[in-house]
């Protein structure tokens, strides 16, 4: 696969941002050589019932409604898992000592700040790998990090994880962590959960380290606000998938003519995010070749995120060989963030 690097250094100063930054971008590279490209979008509306894969909210738009929903007051997610990690970001960093950081999803990078702050000030180096399939979040954030912290490299891929985790270098400092926060690991069905942690074991040499936090299982009338806000931020979100297809697709879905829904299963324990046909309609994405039929009231699944418990998580990782060395919660037990240790390959 061919992999374009932007790589700037017409700065004099060897501290500039340009000489901090590199830029990996397999999205686009990924778009263009491989032909299983939209495959998932025709097998996901060929099936009973619908579901389209969640990778597609995020492109720009979708990036920033997502951006959105973390700071709205029914998700409480972000905000409580970065209360978190304010109290738990020194001892990580002690933990660990000088390391790299390799965040998947790191979209806007706010609670990476938390973990540089702790690594700064115990004097470690900076070094950190952002993974997001956004690059246009990834870039601006990437260059407000390196204005803010002067001696910070940043190599940041834009791409999907298992692209990213594929490439990435032996590192050269001590140790390395990869976090995975945001509990999008819960937008994962569990055979999914698998494949993904053996990907992550990958680039990490035994004694290194899995940052994880997730969100755990509570009353549904805490859950569903969280996912159905009062301003329509997540609605927004959810109807920006299709327009993604659109434009990438050549598609014709018309957002006025489906609408977000969204509940939780408590059986599974998992919120479902699905788009509801409003009428009976037919929608073509010509780039795919695709017609797809939609009755009257028919649903395409979009999401699932899933709630965790923490016992059943520290097994299961316990399984793969990554072994919990810390868990913080916030007093209400809403969120968990688990520092695990791969202790063998
Ligand atoms: C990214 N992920 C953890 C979010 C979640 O809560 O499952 C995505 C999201 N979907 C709707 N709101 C937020």
């Amino acid at each position: 696969m061919s992999v374009s690097k932007a790589v700037s250094s017409q700065f004099s100063s060897q501290n500039s941002i340009e000489n901090r930054l590199q830029i990996q971008r397999l999205v686009e590279a990924t778009r263009i050589v491989a032909p299983s490209a939209g495959s998932d979008v025709v097998k996901g509306l060929t099936q009973t019932p619908k579901s389209l894969p969640p990778a597609y909210f995020y492109d720009d738009r979708g990036s920033e409604l997502f951006e959105q929903i973390c700071e709205l007051p029914e998700y409480y997610l972000t905000r409580t898992e970065t209360a978190i990690l304010k109290q738990c970001a020194g001892a990580i960093a002690k933990i660990t000592g000088a390391c790299e950081l390799v965040e998947l999803g790191s979209g806007s990078s706010t609670k990476t700040r938390i973990l540089l702050d702790a690594y700064n000030q115990l004097g470690y180096p900076l070094r950190y790998l952002p993974i997001d399939v956004s690059a246009g979040i990834l870039e601006s954030s990437a260059k407000q990090l390196l204005a803010d912290y002067p001696s910070l490299q940043v190599y940041a891929t834009a791409g999907n994880y298992e692209l990213a985790l594929a490439q990435i270098l032996p590192t050269q400092l001590p140790n390395r962590m990869i976090c995975f926060i945001g509990s999008t690991l819960g937008n994962l069905k569990p055979q999914e959960c698998d494949v993904f942690f053996s990907q992550i074991i990958e680039p990490l040499q035994v004694g290194e380290y899995l940052l994880l936090g997730v969100d755990l299982q509570k009353p549904k009338n805490i859950l569903e606000p969280a996912y159905n806000d009062s301003q329509g931020v997540t609605a927004a979100f959810n109807l920006n998938m299709l327009e993604h297809l659109n434009r990438r697709f050549q598609g014709n879905f018309d957002t006025t003519q489906f609408e977000h829904s969204c509940f939780y299963n408590e059986t599974e324990h998992q919120i479902e995010m699905h788009l509801r046909s409003l009428r009976s309609q037919i929608v073509k994405l010509d780039a795919l070749n695709l017609t797809v039929n939609f009755a009257a009231s028919e649903t395409i699944l979009t999401e699932i995120s899933r709630k965790f418990n923490l016992d059943i998580l520290q097994q299961q990782l316990t399984t793969q060989g990554l072994i919990p060395l810390n868990v913080w919660t916030d007093p209400n037990q809403w969120f968990g963030l688990l520092l695990c240790q791969l202790q063998r390959a």
